[in-house]
This record gives structure tokens, sequence and C-alpha cells, in this order.
């Protein structure tokens, strides 16, 4: 049989095709670490603010409640973000003058809301409620982490649908009672994994939480 190729010119075509398996071995490699790197999920990232606003210091250190600032998470699919008269209820007697805070004046004295960069979101495509997970007993711990110890905020968790499908397909290990929602350090299980684990399939029933409905893709891609 006659043949097509020379030797050498066999072997090129060999090494350019083991190049490109390699490079595509590569690539995939690269793609599927970033979906999970911290580059890709944005977990652990700060952004830059207008003002370094500290959670750690307003809830750990001032012991503010989260609705008082997110005013809208029990009632709407929002949460919220602070108006600025609400910073004002302490800052137009604490820290005045403070050079950090003057956007924060300068925002109330033009009207003009303060323009905080976002951290915790999701792609249009995903439709999310707040009120649903707090009124049925999901803390804000379990999605957004121990936000009492940032200084500055940052992402806790990866926002994927892994993240919320591992808790859809079992909700009952994180269900609290309604008046600890917004408790950063509430561990009964801790103390009595056994006790949380019969009080969580019991809140399940009591809300009337179906697992198996909670997987279906219309209720996030509506
Ligand atoms: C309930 C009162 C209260 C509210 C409401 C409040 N702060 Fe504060 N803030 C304080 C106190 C008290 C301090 C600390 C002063 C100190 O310890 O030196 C502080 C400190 C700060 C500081 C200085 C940096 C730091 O954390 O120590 C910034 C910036 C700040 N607040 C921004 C804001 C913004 C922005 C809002 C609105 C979203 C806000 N605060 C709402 C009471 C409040
Ligand atoms: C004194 C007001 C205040 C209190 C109290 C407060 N926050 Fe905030 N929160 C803010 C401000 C201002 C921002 C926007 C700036 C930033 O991201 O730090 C914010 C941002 C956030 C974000 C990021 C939202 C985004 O997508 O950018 C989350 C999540 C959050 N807060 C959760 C909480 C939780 C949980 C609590 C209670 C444990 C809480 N906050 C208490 C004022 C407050
Ligand atoms: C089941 C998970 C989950 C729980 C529980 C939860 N959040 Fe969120 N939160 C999210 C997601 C997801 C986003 C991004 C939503 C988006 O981009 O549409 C978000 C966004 C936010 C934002 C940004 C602005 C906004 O208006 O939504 C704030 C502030 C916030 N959450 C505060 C809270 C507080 C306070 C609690 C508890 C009272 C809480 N969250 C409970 C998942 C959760
Ligand atoms: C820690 C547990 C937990 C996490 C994480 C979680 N959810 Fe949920 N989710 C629940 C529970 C519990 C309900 C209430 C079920 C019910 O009402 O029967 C719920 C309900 C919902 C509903 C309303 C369903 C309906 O009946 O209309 C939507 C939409 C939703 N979740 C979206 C999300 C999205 C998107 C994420 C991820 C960003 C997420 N959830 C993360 C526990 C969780
Ligand atoms: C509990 C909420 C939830 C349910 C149920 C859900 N998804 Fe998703 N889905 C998400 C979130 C959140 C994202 C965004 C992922 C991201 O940004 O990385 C997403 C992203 C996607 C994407 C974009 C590609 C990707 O993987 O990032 C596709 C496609 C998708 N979902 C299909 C489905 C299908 C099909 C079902 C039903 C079997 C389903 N989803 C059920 C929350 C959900």
């Amino acid at each position: 049989m006659a043949q097509i190729f020379t030797a050498s010119a066999d072997m090129r075509l060999r090494a350019i095709l083991l190049g490109i398996l390699i490079l595509l071995v590569c690539l995939a490699t690269f793609v599927g670490g970033y979906a999970e790197s911290s580059y890709g999920t944005l977990v652990g990232w700060v952004q830059d603010q207008p003002v370094p606003f500290s959670h750690e210091h307003h809830v750990a250190g001032l012991g503010i409640d989260c609705r008082y600032c997110h005013t809208s998470v029990e009632t709407s699919a929002k949460a919220g973000l602070p108006a600025t008269h609400i910073c004002m209820s302490c800052h137009s007697q604490i820290w005045t003058g403070a050079a950090m805070l003057a956007p924060v004046r300068q925002s109330l004295a033009e009207s003009k809301p303060l323009e905080w960069n976002r951290v915790a979101r999701l792609p249009d495509y995903v439709y999310f409620d707040h009120s649903i997970h707090v009124t049925k007993g999901v803390p804000c711990v379990s999605c957004h982490g121990r936000v009492d110890q940032m200084p500055l905020m940052s992402r806790a968790k990866p926002f994927q649908m892994k993240f919320c499908l591992d808790c859809h397909r079992d909700p009952a290990p994180n269900l609290r009672p309604p008046d600890e929602m917004t408790r950063m350090d509430w561990t009964d299980w801790d103390r009595d994994p056994g006790a949380h684990k019969e009080y969580g399939a019991l809140m399940a029933k009591t809300y009337g939480i179906e697992p198996a409905k909670l997987t279906q893709c219309n209720i996030c891609h509506r």
C-alpha cells in the first residue's frame, strides 16, 4: 500500500495531536478548577466600599440586630440595604466629624443613597426569596456565614446550584426556632446533635416543608 505520509511527517502529525490533547486536558482542568476556586465563587473576597462599614463592630461589638438595617428580610424577596438615615440615627451623635463618615453625611445632605458594591449576588436567571427562608426557619448564618466576625463584608458560601440543592434535599439540620434567625452563634446542635436532629425533623414537618418539591427546576428557574 502506498504511504500517504513520509515517516517524519507522520511523526510530526502525532506530535501535534498529542500537543492538542495535552492542551485540552489542561484547559478542562483549569476551567473546572476555576469554577470551584475562590476566583470563580468569590468566597472570601472583599469589595471596595464607599465607607469601610464593619459588621464585626456593629453586630458583635454594638449588638445591633440584622433587621435594624436589613429591614425587609422577613417580608420580601430582598433583604434591603440600609437607608442613610438609619446610619444617621447614631452617627448624627457619634463620630460626627469623622472623615471616614463623610460620604454618609454627603449622602444625607444630597438625599442620594450610598452606592454599596454587592457581595452576595445571584445571576438574574435564578429566583431567590429571603422571606420564605427566614420565616421557615433558615437562619442568616446558613447562607452568609459569621457576619459578626467580618470587619469587611465578604461572601461566605459559594452561591452555586449545588449549594442551594444540598440544603433543599435535606433542610432539617439547618432549621431553628423563629426567634433565633439572626443569632450568629446559636449552637444547639453542637451541644446535643441528637436533640437537634429530632427538632429539625419536627420543624420540617410543622412548616410543611417537602424536600422532593424543593429540587424541581422551576422552583429556582421560573
Ligand atoms: C446603633 C448605632 C449605630 C448605627 C445605626 C450605625 N453605627 Fe456606625 N458606629 C456606631 C458606634 C458606636 C461606632 C464606634 C465608635 C467607636 O467605638 O469608636 C461606629 C463606628 C462606625 C465607623 C468607624 C469604623 C468602625 O467600625 O469602627 C463607621 C465607618 C461606621 N460606624 C459606619 C456606619 C454606617 C455606614 C452605618 C449605617 C449603615 C452605621 N455606621 C450605623 C454606632 C452606629
Ligand atoms: C448597622 C447596620 C447593619 C447591621 C446591623 C447589619 N448590616 Fe449587613 N450590611 C450593612 C451595610 C451598610 C451593608 C453594605 C456594605 C457592606 O457590604 O459591608 C451590608 C451588607 C450586608 C451583606 C452583603 C450584601 C451584598 O450583597 O452586598 C450581607 C449578606 C449582610 N449585610 C448581612 C447581615 C447580617 C446577617 C446581619 C446580622 C447578623 C447584618 N448584615 C447586620 C449594614 C448592616
Ligand atoms: C437560604 C440562603 C439565605 C438566607 C437564609 C439569607 N440570605 Fe441573604 N442572600 C442570599 C442570597 C442568595 C443573596 C443574593 C440574592 C440575589 O442576588 O438575588 C442574598 C443577599 C442578601 C443581601 C443583599 C441585598 C438584598 O437586598 O438582598 C443582604 C443585605 C442579605 N442577603 C441579608 C440577609 C440577612 C440579614 C439574613 C437573615 C435575616 C439573610 N440574608 C438570610 C441568601 C440567603
Ligand atoms: C440552608 C438551607 C437552604 C439553602 C442553603 C437554600 N434554601 Fe431555598 N429553601 C429552604 C427552605 C427550608 C425553603 C422553604 C420550603 C417550603 O416552604 O416548603 C426554601 C424555599 C425556597 C424557595 C421557594 C420555594 C417555593 O415554594 O416557592 C426558593 C425559590 C428557594 N428556596 C431558592 C433557593 C436558592 C436559589 C438557594 C441558593 C442560592 C437556596 N434556596 C438555598 C432552604 C434552603
Ligand atoms: C434550589 C435552587 C435551584 C434549583 C432547584 C435548580 N437550580 Fe439550576 N441554578 C441554581 C443557581 C443558584 C444557579 C447559578 C449557579 C452559578 O451562578 O454558579 C443555577 C444555574 C443553573 C444553570 C446554569 C449553568 C450552571 O450550572 O451554572 C443551569 C443550566 C441550571 N441551573 C439548570 C437547572 C436544572 C435543569 C434544574 C432541575 C434539575 C435546576 N437547575 C434546579 C439554582 C437552582
